[in-house]
């Protein structure tokens, strides 16, 4: 926590805000977000799905992945608690579904599903897109798994199982447009992550790290991370770390 309000101090007054190349592509898209005039309709929904988990105070038990919690004493939580600690926030929601929607990303994978909000704005921003969404904790992919369908959110396949296992999986014969990384935010396992994925790159292939400011790791996972060669250009805000790579 000390660490979060260091960082967002240092932010705040711009010394580590940064972006690489005026007026380059990614940049020209991000911009491109503030002027646009979405359907009410997606971002109706995706309040919708919100509301309905905050609204579940139904118990749950968490499988914990190591790194523990910075809220939770228990692993027994309520549905409706981890939709506000661990769910993308509202504004980063309807940021997503519309970075979705301009970029139109065809095979998206999201590493860290939860109970699924990240996933129905992924879902909304591209309702034709084939989706993969990986999580480990089995009665939290359950809740995320209902809601996506009772939701009409039917272009989403979630995979249950540790990162370690389901991302090599996944990433073996599978390029992806899109990676949204939202698990396990350490230093080693980001960067585990990144390795693996790599192979999955296309010539217009953009990644978003979300919590960059999460912790100390993460931090440095990011700082080190967009200063590499495979990088084309990136854009960074005080959640995310957005890369376009090198085709
Ligand atoms: C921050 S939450 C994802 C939030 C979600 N993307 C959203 O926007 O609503 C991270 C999730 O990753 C899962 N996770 C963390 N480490 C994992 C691991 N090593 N293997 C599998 N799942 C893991 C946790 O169970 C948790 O549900």
């Amino acid at each position: 926590m000390i660490f979060q309000v260091s960082q967002y101090i240092k932010y705040k007054f711009n010394s580590i805000r940064s972006t690489s190349i005026l007026n380059d592509d990614l940049l020209q898209l991000i911009r491109s977000l503030d002027k646009l005039e979405l359907s009410p309709h997606y971002l109706e929904k995706y309040l919708k799905i919100r509301q309905s988990l905050l609204e579940n105070h139904s118990m749950i038990e968490v499988t914990d992945f190591g790194k523990g919690s910075k809220f939770f004493t228990s692993n027994q939580r309520k549905v409706s608690s981890i939709a506000k600690v661990a769910g993308i926030s509202k504004k980063n929601g309807e940021q997503l579904i519309k970075f979705v929607h301009q970029f139109q990303p065809q095979h998206i994978l999201e590493i860290g599903t939860s109970l699924g909000l990240g996933t129905s704005c992924l879902s909304l921003g591209n309702p034709n897109a084939d989706i993969i969404s990986l999580e480990g904790c089995p009665e939290t992919a359950t809740v995320a798994t209902s809601l996506l369908q009772e939701s009409g959110l039917t272009n989403i396949e979630i995979k249950i199982g540790e990162f370690e296992k389901t991302l090599p999986e996944v990433t073996e014969k599978r390029k992806f447009d899109l990676i949204y990384f939202d698990g396990n935010h350490s230093y080693e396992a980001t960067n585990r992550y990144v390795e693996i994925c790599l192979k999955t790159k296309t010539p217009h292939t953009i990644w978003i790290f979300d919590d960059i400011n999460w912790s100390k790791g993460m931090n440095l996972f990011w700082q080190e991370f967009k200063r590499k060669s495979i990088i084309k250009n990136y854009y960074e805000n005080w959640n995310w770390g957005v890369v376009r790579l090198d085709g």
